[in-house]
């Protein structure tokens, strides 16, 4: 209202949620997404089993960010949590469950201070400070090493995996992962670890047991040759990579060919075939022996192609175009027409895997390509394996590019929890209660840790603290005995870059959440379930 004139400034299918309202809906929302995933922390968490109605599809994953995406959420609060889960596993590729509670936390600390009547803008400051402090404590805790050590790898490799249904075969599969990653590391000019995650292909087969995993040099791509007649092996491949379909253009205008003799149909196709022949022709001249083609081929290119001896595998996903491009040297090219002997890529050796469909494509230009071999007894426990395994991946190449390492088993968390306690009780005013909060959210590592392997929370905090106290700065909790124990003699490792991420993009995701205190929804959009 105006001067007592009502001024319309909204459409009317813009629905407003303002004050207070805008706040609890958006805390509510973080916290019951934080819920949804805090059971399956830990090495003794516990797996959600996701069911897709549509289509029957089962997931069972112990895998946060896997579990966050199969929920179809509507709340905008919760997508926003959702995204650091998203962005955790893209950045660092694990500890999105840990991301995830670390919001929650924030916000429940957050609604007590509201509740205080403290302005969120001196919360989200305070939460900035708090995870400044953080990040400084994460520097003088974080173990330093120099060089690959195998063995601190095999570790972080180890923790990282834990509780995702690894265990009988995690010797097998941590020592895969740490060799995959050495092998295609490379160091830069002032001799630090780079690694390319494209660089270390996972692929899965069912059949086998677990411990039968393999580490193959080499490109693994899950396609075969289209035509039998086709080699099943070859030797000193030259690589063609062509994107678009290999088969007739269709005329934009729809024109009907009537045909009335079977001269004129022998004539049409023959003209057909003419033009098939000719993109067979052009792949034959250009010297390659080998075809990937990004869609279909038809089946007159397929049987000249055959006639030639070559190799052709159709359908090839975009993402393994890309990948397979960079590991033989080649130039994806969109029409055949383009190809010439430059834009071929080389490979020792290409062939078919037995019993599965899989084409193996090794001693490639680029050697710094690597495959990990999974198998299992079915595809829900493969897929499973797969993200458990991309996980370890990710954290060693992390843990290599960085060598700092924090200890897990909720060691870390615990110093975290306390210097950031100590460093709020030097700062003034009610920023000092925000920092406090801030420091409050660590503990939700501890407590989760042992409400999911059935302990006190209560005792097992205060245990952890006292022997923080005590300068026992590795002092974490064994989920299998209850008791304290030396995280890092226990080898209960992570990257520190994993916890650095988590702390970032939960502190600045939930400052952004608790500073809004308007939404205007517009209906039109999807809805979204308030
Ligand atoms: N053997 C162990 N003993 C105690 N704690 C452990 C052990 N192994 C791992 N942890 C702890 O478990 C936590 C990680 O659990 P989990 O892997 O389930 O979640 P996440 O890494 O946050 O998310 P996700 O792996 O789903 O992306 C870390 O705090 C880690 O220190
Ligand atoms: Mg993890």
């Amino acid at each position: 209202m105006l001067a007592g004139q009502q001024v319309v400034i909204l459409r009317d299918n813009v629905d407003r949620i303002g004050g207070n309202e805008a706040q609890r809906s958006n805390i509510m929302a973080a916290k019951a997404i934080a819920e949804a995933v805090r059971t399956t922390l830990g090495p003794r968490g516990m797996d959600k089993m996701m069911v897709s109605q549509a289509g029957g599809d089962v997931v069972i994953t112990n895998d946060g960010v896997t579990i966050l995406h199969e929920m179809a959420v509507e709340h905008p609060a919760a997508k926003l949590v959702i995204e650091v889960a998203e962005t955790q596993d893209n950045e660092v590729g694990d500890g999105t469950t840990t991301a995830t509670i670390f919001i929650g936390a924030l916000m429940e600390q957050a609604e007590a201070l509201i509740n205080r009547k403290i302005h969120p803008t001196i919360i989200a400051n305070g939460y900035r400070l708090g995870m400044q402090k953080a990040l400084e404590v994460i520097d003088e805790q974080a173990i330093k090493t120099d060089g690959e050590d195998r063995d601190m790898l095999i570790k972080v490799a180890g923790t990282a995996v834990t509780g995702k249904s690894i265990e009988d075969a995690k010797d097998i599969i941590t020592s895969i992962v740490v060799d995959a990653v050495l092998t295609v590391a490379r160091k830069d000019e002032d001799g630090k670890y780079k690694v390319d995650e494209d660089d270390v292909q996972i692929k899965t087969m069912v059949g086998d047991s677990m411990e039968d995993a393999e580490l193959l040099r080499g490109f693994l791509l899950d396609k075969t040759r289209v035509q039998h007649s086709m080699p099943k092996r070859l030797e000193g491949a030259k690589i063609a990579m062509i994107s678009a379909a290999l088969a007739v253009a269709k005329t934009q205008v729809k024109s009907k060919i009537k045909i009335t003799s079977s001269e004129q149909m022998e004539a049409f196709s023959e003209q057909e075939n003419e033009t098939l022949r000719s993109i067979a022709d052009v792949i034959v001249s250009s010297g390659a022996n080998t075809l990937f083609c990004g869609k279909g081929i038809a089946d007159a290119v397929q049987f000249y192609l055959a006639k030639a001896n070559i190799i052709a595998i159709q359908d090839v996903p975009d993402s393994d175009m890309k990948k397979l491009a960079r590991a033989v040297g080649a130039t994806i090219v969109s029409k055949p027409e383009d190809l010439n002997e430059e834009m071929l890529g080389e490979a020792g050796l290409i062939e078919e895997m037995k019993d599965i469909t899989i084409t193996r494509i090794t001693e490639c230009k680029n050697p710094a390509t690597v495959s990990i071999l999974l198998k299992g007894t079915s595809q829900i426990f493969v897929d499973e394996l797969e993200r458990g395994v991309y996980d370890a991946v990710r954290v060693v190449m992390d843990a290599l590019e960085d060598g700092e390492f924090v200890v897990g088993g909720a060691a870390i968390d615990i110093e975290l929890m306390m210097k950031i306690s100590e460093f709020a009780a030097t700062q003034e005013g009610r920023t000092q209660l925000a920092i406090e909060a801030f420091s409050r959210m660590f503990e939700v590592v501890p407590y989760t840790l042992a409400e999911n392997s059935g302990f006190d929370q209560i005792d097992k905090m205060v245990a952890l603290k006292a022997a923080h106290a005590k300068g026992e700065n590795h002092a974490g909790l064994n989920v299998f005995s209850g008791e304290i124990v030396d995280m890092l003699a226990e080898g209960v490792i992570e990257p520190a870059r994993v916890k650095r991420q988590a702390i970032m993009s939960a502190t600045e995701t939930a400052a952004l959440i608790i500073r809004v205190d308007d939404m205007m929804i517009s209906k039109n959009a999807s809805q979204m379930g308030m």
